[in-house]
């Protein structure tokens, strides 16, 4: 399989991280086609053979960035949202049409730590199909290609996003090192018109909100109910509803891991399941089933959650104080009860909310010139074998009242959320 695909792509694609300078441009800018180009390039754009060479890189790991578990699905799931996250509803602006990461400020933030790597990974896939493939297209259909690839649900993707020649409409957003010339009042907890809560952050910092809202200096408050009411806050300016916001934690976070090694990444350290590159519900029963308690990274910088019970299954996964919010909030815990009775539901949730998010903002082709997959590439339609099998499920109350009252039987335990409150250092990341 390799070899046919080193036989389609230009030479150089294998060995040690090329193309970090086509993918991230130190010039800070790019050529780009004209709209007209564009649109007639994508006309002749093979969506199917692009997604077969997508789901080859998955899996093709190389030596100069290895894959996470042997695949580059959490890696690339995390490009496309931190591409798509900079979209704000206060003026409509950001998201991934232009592919604004590629450039600074974006591609600068230490919430973007390490993404030149992906980026860079996708350029032979870029060269190979030219201008019909817009690199914004590129990096969030290979965030929907992951999904897939690693047994997610998704919808059909649409194509359309017009490429910037640099980073000019990011400027509102900020510079990390000048975040004060932007309408920020306090960095890190940021308003309206601000999307983030940081400039430099895509949504919140996952280790809780700031002690004092007033200083940036005071440390993070590793309180997942706090944690809760600033993603419900930070998640809506982007556009994004109670269920859309627990979808996108929930099946973004089955995926992948954190690394704590690097300057530029979180000093988190583990993955959020046993199996990070497949679609399972265990991030959140995890939260259901487990009580977790706060423990600090291996760096000691921050704060991360554990297992309470070492000889768990789950002992060797981690939480995020941001991740236990969605079982520490009444809205979002009865969504997730909901979905872990009936992962069915999750499915239809994620792949409509991460088609919102990767679709939000401007920078698009007329809506008559884009290109979308057909209908048939629909998933999370399959029924769910599980249903209702979660000791949960007899407590929760659901739409259908018959579907829940077939798990009276397993009523059985329930979760608390050890808090021991201590707080270190500022560290951050998401998704
Ligand atoms: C982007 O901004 C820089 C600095 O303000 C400017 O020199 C450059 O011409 C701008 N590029 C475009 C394409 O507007
Ligand atoms: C959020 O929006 C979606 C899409 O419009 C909708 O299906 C869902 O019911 C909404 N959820 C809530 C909690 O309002």
């Amino acid at each position: 399989m390799n070899s046919l695909i080193a036989a389609l792509l230009p030479i150089g694609v294998f060995g040690s991280c090329p193309f970090m300078d086509i993918g991230t441009p130190p010039s800070l800018k790019a050529e780009v086609i004209s709209d007209s180009d564009f649109k007639t390039a994508l006309e002749g754009l093979d969506i199917e053979a692009l997604e077969q060479d997508l789901r080859i890189l998955m899996t093709d790991s190389q030596t100069c960035w290895p894959a996470d578990d042997g695949h580059y699905g959490g890696f690339m799931i995390r490009l496309a949202w931190h591409c798509a996250g900079t979209f704000r509803t206060s003026d409509q602006k950001g998201g991934c049409g232009g592919a604004g990461i590629r450039f600074p400020p974006e591609s600068d933030w230490e919430d973007n730590g390490n993404l030149d790597k992906a980026r860079a990974l996708l350029v032979p896939i870029k060269q190979k199909y030219g201008d019909a493939l817009s690199w914004g297209d590129l990096i969030s259909f290979a965030g929907t290609v992951a999904i897939r690839d690693m047994g997610g649900p998704t919808n059909p993707h649409c194509f359309g996003r017009v490429d910037d020649a640099d980073g000019n409409k990011s400027d509102i957003f900020g510079v990390t090192d000048s975040w004060q010339d932007t309408d920020c009042v306090v960095q890190g907890n940021c308003q309206e018109p601000m999307g983030a809560v940081k400039v430099g952050l895509i949504y919140v910092n996952p280790e809780g909100p700031l002690n004092d809202p007033n200083d940036l200096n005071s440390g993070q408050n590793p309180d997942p109910e706090k944690s809760a009411v600033e993603i419900r806050e930070v998640f809506g300016r982007m556009g994004m509803n109670d269920s859309e916001t627990a979808s996108l934690i929930a099946g973004g976070h089955a995926f992948g891991k954190c690394h704590g090694a690097g300057v530029m990444t979180s000093g988190f350290e583990g993955p959020w399941t046993t199996t990070p590159s497949q679609w399972t519900n265990q991030f959140l029963t995890g939260m259901l089933d487990e009580e977790w308690e706060q423990v600090a990274t291996p760096s000691g910088s921050a704060v991360q959650w554990q297992t309470k019970d070492r000889t768990s299954i789950l002992a060797g996964t981690m939480r995020l104080t941001a991740d236990l919010a969605l079982v520490n909030d009444d809205a979002y815990l009865a969504l997730a009860k909901h979905w872990v009775c009936d992962q069915q539901k999750l499915d239809i949730a994620f792949a409509a909310s991460w088609k919102k998010l990767v679709e939000s903002g401007g920078g698009w082709l007329p809506v008559e010139d884009r290109r979308c997959e057909p209908e048939s590439k629909a998933t999370g339609q399959q029924t769910d074998p599980q249903k209702n099998f979660h000791s949960v499920c007899a407590t929760t109350t659901t739409d259908d009242s018959q579907e829940a009252s077939t798990a009276t039987k397993f009523c059985l335990s329930f979760l608390a959320v050890v808090l021991t409150p201590f707080s270190l250092g500022v560290h951050s990341w998401l998704a």
